[in-house]
């Protein structure tokens, strides 16, 4: 059927019809808000390539985590800016580090928000690599070990889901083992299974401190020109035991969440991550862009290209603009 029988603009034409035919959805429930947790007090600190993104002490935490929970957003993903950083990243698995202590305060004071924790070593090494350091490059064997301890401290301080988010091989079964055999079978693990070596990671860097000190993240994050790659990347930690398959980033990588898609059947995240807010935020400070369409516009092609979840800074936002607000 063609043109002049067939017209494609006649179910366009009104937003009633509009609204019968939309493929896609988004709701308030498939998002998850990042936060960025600061060792001391009275400290509210904006990024200054995030606006509107803070570094907080847990007060704030705690003030904020209540105002998420209020615009009905089901869960925070907690990143950790320690008092100390050492070379083998002490701080991320001791029972009184930084996130241990943020995710207690979260979980008595907004018991129905769930926290979901970075488990990597970046936050919390003094040469900021994801695990540690011997003969001046990373360890991966030697790393498990301590992400396994790290996953278990911050279930142990209440934590409802652990991500994993290191790029280290093993890590899932490590982290899973470690869980099981500590009475914590029943905590689901968001893998960040394809992860790659971004430049869009800038501005968080930035916002946790964890620029590594020398060298860069190419021998353990994947390579951008990848895609096959990610298929086994998701199949690998299938079999280790992730519960969630996240590709991160998410707007240069809809193809690859959409290969995810296609290929497992297990709940997919993207982390719409920190460049790609700090940009939509860029050019509509200069009034280049309008950042609530454009931000929707992101967002559903998420949903569009396939995930589930969606981890993004504009959560708040989008709750309120969902809501009408
Ligand atoms: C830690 C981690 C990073 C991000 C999430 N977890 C940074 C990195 O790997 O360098 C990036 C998140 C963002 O850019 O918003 N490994
Ligand atoms: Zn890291």
């Amino acid at each position: 059927m063609f043109f002049p029988q067939f017209r494609a603009r006649r179910i366009r034409a009104s937003e009633t019809f509009r609204r019968m035919v939309r493929e896609t959805t988004l709701s308030v429930n498939d998002l998850i808000y990042p936060m960025f947790s600061a060792f001391g007090s009275g400290i509210r600190k904006e990024i200054s390539s995030m606006p509107g993104i803070f570094q907080q002490s847990i007060e704030h935490i705690v003030a904020e985590a209540k105002e998420v929970q209020a615009l009905g957003i089901p869960a925070v993903l907690l990143f950790g800016i320690p008092e100390t950083k050492d070379a083998v990243g002490s701080d991320a698995y001791s029972d009184s580090g930084i996130i241990q202590e943020t995710i207690r305060a979260i979980k008595k004071e907004v018991p129905g928000l769930a926290v979901v924790t970075d488990v990597c070593m970046c936050e919390y090494t003094d040469h900021g690599h994801c695990g540690i350091i011997k003969d001046g490059d990373v360890d991966n064997d030697a790393t498990l070990e301590l992400l396994a301890k790290e996953a278990l401290s911050h279930v142990r301080a209440g934590a409802d889901m652990v991500a994993p988010s290191d790029m280290m091989d093993g890590r899932v079964a490590a982290i899973r083992e470690t869980l099981d055999d500590n009475g914590f079978d029943h905590i689901p693990l968001m893998s960040y299974a394809v992860k790659y070596a971004s430049g869009y990671y800038g501005p968080f860097r930035e916002a946790a401190e964890s620029t590594p000190q020398f060298g860069d993240r190419r021998s353990y994050q994947m390579d951008a020109r990848n895609r096959r790659e990610a298929v086994l990347e998701a199949e690998l930690d299938i079999e280790e035991g992730a519960d969630i398959l996240m590709v991160k980033p998410g707007l240069a990588y809809l193809d690859v969440l959409r290969e995810i898609r296609e290929n497992f059947t297990q709940p997919v995240a993207v982390y719409n991550v920190s460049g790609e807010y700090s940009m939509v935020k860029a050019a509509a400070e200069r009034g280049w862009i309008d950042e609530r369409t454009v931000t929707m516009e992101n967002l559903h092609a998420f949903r569009r290209a396939g995930a589930d979840i969606i981890i993004t800074y504009h959560a708040k936002d989008v709750a309120r603009w969902l809501k009408g607000l």
